[in-house]
């Protein structure tokens, strides 16, 4: 599978960052079952815990826009400790699980050439998952 584009969104959803505190700008894009690709980025808040983490900015566009299915997530940074990949916090995990299958790819970009693919199970392993609480969920696949 080719993730060159959409690793181009997340890049293009980056460039959005308000990180004012932390200096960390991240950008993530999701794929959605229709087709469409949903960008996010952090939106950092003065008194720190309110921030949004990109993935969750991304997830909560497209929930709020009707799409309940997922099949792709990228995240790319401006830069990590010694050029680590970004991946989604443990936060960002849990809200992803409700929606996005174990098995769904999760595309941790430096650029475009240069990229690891993970499964959200691989992050977030024996996951709580809607299923769990007898309720019809990604982790039910
Ligand atoms: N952050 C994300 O947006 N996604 C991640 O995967 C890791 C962390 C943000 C939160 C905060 O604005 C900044 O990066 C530093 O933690």
């Amino acid at each position: 599978m080719d993730w060159t584009a959409l690793i181009e969104k997340a890049l293009e959803g980056m460039q959005h960052a308000y990180a004012p505190y932390s200096g960390f700008r991240v950008g993530a894009a999701l794929l959605a079952k229709s087709g469409k690709i949903y960008t996010g980025c952090n939106v950092e808040s003065c008194a720190y815990t309110p921030t949004c983490c990109a993935e969750r900015t991304a997830l909560v566009k497209a929930v709020s826009e009707g799409e309940r299915e997922f099949s792709g997530l990228a995240v790319v940074s401006s830069g990590g400790a010694d050029g680590e990949y970004t991946s989604p916090c443990g936060v960002c995990r849990q809200m992803l699980f409700e929606f996005c299958p174990p098995k769904m790819p999760v595309v941790l970009a430096k650029s475009k050439q240069h990229y690891r693919v993970v499964s959200l199970g691989e992050l977030l392993p024996l996951g709580f998952g809607p299923a769990q609480l007898g309720k019809e969920g990604p982790s039910c696949e």
